[in-house]
């Protein structure tokens, strides 16, 4: 971080120099106050040692400037001995601290380090929000999603229950995070609880929680998640997947706002906002008697049916873009663009696994790609992209027998894509089991994600 030292004496600024570079920062200088706002504008420094008894423009006036034009530095003041009141009015400025001549060096260190702590901090702080913000931003300019975006805006400040369905990696999720974060609830947890991955005999105490001794391991009191999620929103994910039993139970939470930790007899009352989804079909699941009619209508009092990626491709080329910039954001590699043929390719392509199997694609393509423009030839050799649709191979100079490995082996992946990488549900909907599922994964060098 460089610094620069503003003061017309110069034997000053030689002892700040000499201090200071000993700490190991870059000076610079300063001898007027002319001087000292055409270098400030150059945007170089993040910190500036400022004398306010300067011959031509005061310190004080300087620092009005700086804030006229809004730029971005830090400025650790030094007065004549016993001037406070310069000082005070310094600080109101916006100065970050005051030393007062003569200089004691370890003072001045002991500041500066202070200043680049909370400098770094802020960068960092800023640079979290912005990928936060980046991974709760619904990208899209088809009129489905722009119809969903009003939808959402209008919707999330009621406490109204949202129920989201669609397809697998379509941004179900996504949805969900977005609601909340724009909810007045925002400042309050965001509670996600996926029905489909916890066993049946533990999503109760995940749900409501435990008393010391409930059952054997239950060792001490327990939150569930409902109680942990008060005030603030619950994401019921694949909410098609929880038991008829468990079902009830949350009817009751919903219906009554209140429940009982297991094992437990105190009303414990919550004030939650619920947000479930499901990529099931959810009237064959009530028509089946899998799913309670009566919880449906009370989590159904807004619906959001969200599109395959199928039914808005015309968002492909925006999407590839935010996830490659969101890409290089996380990761400091150097930014690669992806050719125009790869573009139209995708835009061809079925999309089975959503928008999850586009960002998985654009993230693979950029790390494998040795050149700045990700071609056709890249798409060909790393995007593993099987049509079912159009049983169409990209590549054509293949043997028979390497032809049908790729041709397993892009088939696997698009189920794998599908089951989100759950190799249970893979192997299910591929109709092999788990154990001949884990050989091929490793015939057809196929690492698992997740
Ligand atoms: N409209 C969108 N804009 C940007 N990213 C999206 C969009 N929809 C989905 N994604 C991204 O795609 C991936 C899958 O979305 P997710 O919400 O997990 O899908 P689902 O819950 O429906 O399976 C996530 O990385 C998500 O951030
Ligand atoms: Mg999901």
């Amino acid at each position: 971080m460089k610094i620069l030292i503003i003061d017309d004496e110069k034997s000053i600024r030689d002892s700040y120099r000499m201090i200071l570079e000993y700490e190991g920062y870059e000076i610079d200088e300063a001898a007027s106050g002319v001087r000292a706002l055409k270098k400030i504008k150059t945007g170089l420094y993040k910190i500036i040692l400022l004398d306010l008894m300067l011959p031509d423009i005061g310190g004080i006036e300087i620092m009005e400037r700086i804030k006229k034009e809004g730029l971005d530095v830090n400025i650790i003041v030094i007065t004549g001995h016993g001037n406070v009141k310069d000082a005070v009015a310094a600080i109101k400025l916006g100065a970050f601290n005051f030393l007062e001549k003569p200089i004691e060096k370890n003072k001045l260190i002991l500041i500066l380090r202070n200043l680049v702590d909370i400098i770094e901090l802020r960068v960092e702080n800023k640079n979290l929000k912005s990928t936060l913000y980046d991974d709760i931003q619904i990208i899209g300019e088809s009129s489905k999603i722009i119809e969903i975006l009003e939808v959402i805006k209008k919707i999330a400040p009621s406490d109204s229950s949202i129920f989201i369905q669609g397809a697998n990696g379509t941004g179900k999720d996504l949805i969900a995070r977005s609601i909340h974060f724009n909810s007045k609830r925002n400042n309050k947890p965001f509670v996600e609880v996926n029905c489909a991955a916890i066993p049946d005999e533990l999503i109760e105490s995940e749900l409501f929680g435990y008393e010391q001794g409930a059952f054997t391991n239950a060792l001490a009191r327990k939150k569930g998640k409902i109680e942990l999620a008060n005030g603030g929103t619950l994401f019921l994910d694949e909410i098609g997947d929880m038991s008829l039993l468990t079902q009830a139970k949350v009817l009751r939470v919903l219906q009554f706002g209140e429940f009982e930790r297991v094992g437990g007899v105190e009303k414990i009352r919550v004030d939650i906002r619920i947000v479930a989804a499901t990529n099931k079909d959810i009237r064959k699941a009530i028509k089946n008697k899998k799913f309670r009619e009566d919880l449906y209508f009370r989590l159904n009092v807004i619906p959001i049916f969200v599109p395959t990626l199928k039914e808005r491709k015309t968002d492909i080329p925006i999407l590839v873009e935010h996830f490659s910039e969101g890409f290089f954001k996380k990761n400091a590699i150097k930014k690669k663009r992806f050719s125009k043929e790869v573009i139209e390719k995708m835009l061809t392509y079925s999309w089975p696994g959503n928008i999850r199997e586009l960002r998985n694609i654009v993230e693979r393509l950029i790390i494998m790609s040795d050149s700045k423009l990700i071609s056709m030839n890249d798409f060909k050799k790393y995007s593993m992209l099987y049509d079912s649709e159009n049983s169409e191979i990209i590549d054509k100079d293949l043997t028979l027998k390497e032809y049908s490995l790729l041709c397993e082996k892009q088939f696997i992946l698009q189920k794998l894509e599908e089951a989100n990488w759950n190799i249970s549900r893979a192997s299910k909907l591929l109709g092999v089991q788990r154990p001949n599922l884990y050989k091929k994964l490793e015939q057809l060098d196929i690492r698992i994600k997740k």
